[in-house]
C-alpha cells in the first residue's frame, strides 16, 4: 500500500529546498522499497495570486487525506501588507488548525563541525541537544475576539489568549512521554506571574509531573527562560510551552545550531494515519527568505531533515530517517557549506549541490 505524501512547496525558497527534500525521500523510498505517492498543492502567496485564497479547499482536502505533509515556507514582500485580509501565513495557521496539529517539535542539536557558525561562544553551544515542543493550535494565535476596532477614544485592538485544560494536558503529556525517551528532563515555560492562562498551564504541568516521577520537572518563566536558553542551553532536554512563547523561543534557539537553515520541525496531531502513526506536517523552521529565492543559494538541510522527521514520526520508519540524518552529518563533516553556514575561506555550494551530496551519501550506503 502506498503512503500518501502531500508536498506544499509554498513561496520564496520553499520550492528549492522542498524540491531537494522530495528527491531525498524518493531516493530512500526506492532503496528501501517503500511506496510513496506524492501529490502537490499550491498554498501561500502563490495561491492568493492564482486562486484568491492562501489555502484553497482542494489543497485542504488533500491535506486531510494525506498520511503526511511536507511543506516549504510561505510569504514574501508581495503579500506583506499586514492590513490585507488574505495573507500567506493564514495557510499555515489554517492547516495546523484543520488537521489538529497540536504538538510542534523543534529539535535543536549543536553539530560539532558547525559550532563556529553560531555567534555564541563554543563552550556554551558545544553539546546542546534539546527539543522544544510548542503548543500549536491554541493560545493567542487563535483566541477570539481578535480584532482591531474603533473605540470611544480612538482605535483599539484585542487578542485573546485562551486555553482549555484538555489542550494544555495533551501537549504536556506528549512532552513527558518524549522526555522519557530522552534524558528524562522537562522544562515547562509560562508567564504564571502575570497571565491567567499561564497559571492554569503551570497548575496542570505540576499535577502531571506527579504522574511522571521518573522525569525531572521544572517550570520557568518565559522571560528568564529566554536568558537561560543562551546562557546555559546544555541544561535543557525537553521544553514544553504555549504557542506564542514557543514561536519566539524557537527562533532564539535556532541560533544555538548556528543557522536556521539546519532546523527541521514536525507538527503532529491526534489522528492516526494509514501507517498507524500520527498524521503530521513537516517543515523547516526557516521562512521563505525572498531575498535569496531563485538563486540556488538556500540551505536545503532543514527541509531534508524535516523529510527525515516525516519518515520517523508519521511513517514509523526510524532506520530510514536515521539514514538521512547520518548522510547530512557526513556531508557537513566533509566540509561542504551553503552560504548561511559561513566560515572564513569556505567555498560555498548551492542548494542543488548540497541536496545532491546528501543523496549520493544515501545511495552509497546501499549494500
Ligand atoms: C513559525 C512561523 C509562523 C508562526 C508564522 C509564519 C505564522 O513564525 O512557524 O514559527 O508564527 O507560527
Ligand atoms: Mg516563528
Amino acid at each position: 500500500m502506498a503512503y500518501k505524501i502531500l508536498v506544499l512547496k509554498g513561496d520564496g525558497i520553499g520550492p528549492e529546498v522542498v524540491g531537494e527534500a522530495q528527491q531525498i525521500l524518493k531516493t530512500v523510498a526506492r532503496q528501501s522499497a517503500i511506496d510513496l505517492e506524492f501529490k502537490e498543492g499550491i498554498i501561500g502567496g502563490h495561491a492568493i495570486d492564482a486562486f484568491g485564497t492562501p489555502l484553497p479547499d482542494d489543497v485542504l482536502k488533500n491535506a486531510q487525506d494525506a498520511d503526511a505533509i511536507l511543506l516549504g515556507a510561505v510569504g514574501g514582500p508581495k503579500w506583506d501588507n499586514p492590513a490585507a485580509d488574505k495573507r500567506p501565513e493564514q495557510a499555515l495557521l489554517g492547516l495546523r488548525k484543520a488537521l489538529g496539529l497540536f504538538a510542534n517539535l523543534r529539535p535543536v542539536r549543536a553539530v560539532k563541525e558547525l559550532i563556529g557558525a553560531s555567534p555564541l561562544k563554543p563552550d556554551i553551544v558545544n553539546g546542546v541537544d534539546l527539543v522544544v515542543i510548542r503548543e500549536l493550535t491554541g493560545g493567542i494565535y487563535y483566541g477570539q475576539p481578535s480584532e482591531k476596532r474603533q473605540g470611544k477614544d480612538g482605535r483599539e485592538a484585542v487578542d485573546t489568549c485562551f486555553y482549555t485544560e484538555q489542550e494544555i494536558t495533551r501537549v504536556l503529556r506528549f512532552g513527558f512521554e518524549l522526555a522519557r525517551e530522552r534524558r528524562k528532563k522537562l522544562t515547562s515555560v509560562d508567564k504564571a506571574n502575570v497571565m491567567s492562562s499561564s497559571r492554569l498551564w503551570r497548575e496542570i504541568a505540576t499535577e502531571l509531573s506527579r504522574e511522571y516521577k521518573d522525569v525531572a520537572f521544572e517550570s520557568q518563566l518565559v522571560d528568564s527562560m529566554a536568558m537561560h536558553l543562551i546562557r546555559r542551553p546544555r541544561d535543557f532536554d525537553v521544553i514544553v510551552t504555549e504557542n506564542m512563547f514557543g514561536d519566539i523561543l524557537t527562533d532564539e534557539a535556532s541560533v544555538l545550531a548556528g543557522s536556521m537553515g539546519l532546523l527541521p520541525s514536525a507538527s503532529l496531531g491526534e489522528e492516526i494515519n494509514s501507517a498507524g502513526y500520527r498524521v503530521g506536517l513537516f517543515e523547516p523552521i526557516h521562512g521563505s527568505a525572498p531575498d535569496i529565492a531563485g538563486r540556488d543559494e538556500a540551505n536545503p538541510l532543514a527541509a531534508i531533515l524535516s523529510a527525515a522527521m516525516l519518515l520517523e514520526h508519521s511513517l514509523g520508519l526510524r532506520a530510514e530517517a536515521e539514514l538521512i540524518t547520518q548522510a547530512v552529518d557526513a556531508v557537513i563533516k566533509e566540509g561542504h557549506r551553503t552560504r548561511d553556514l559561513g566560515g572564513a575561506g569556505t567555498k560555498f555550494i548551492g542548494c542543488k549541490a548540497m541536496g545532491r551530496l546528501v543523496r549520493e551519501k544515501i545511495e552509497a550506503s546501499e549494500t
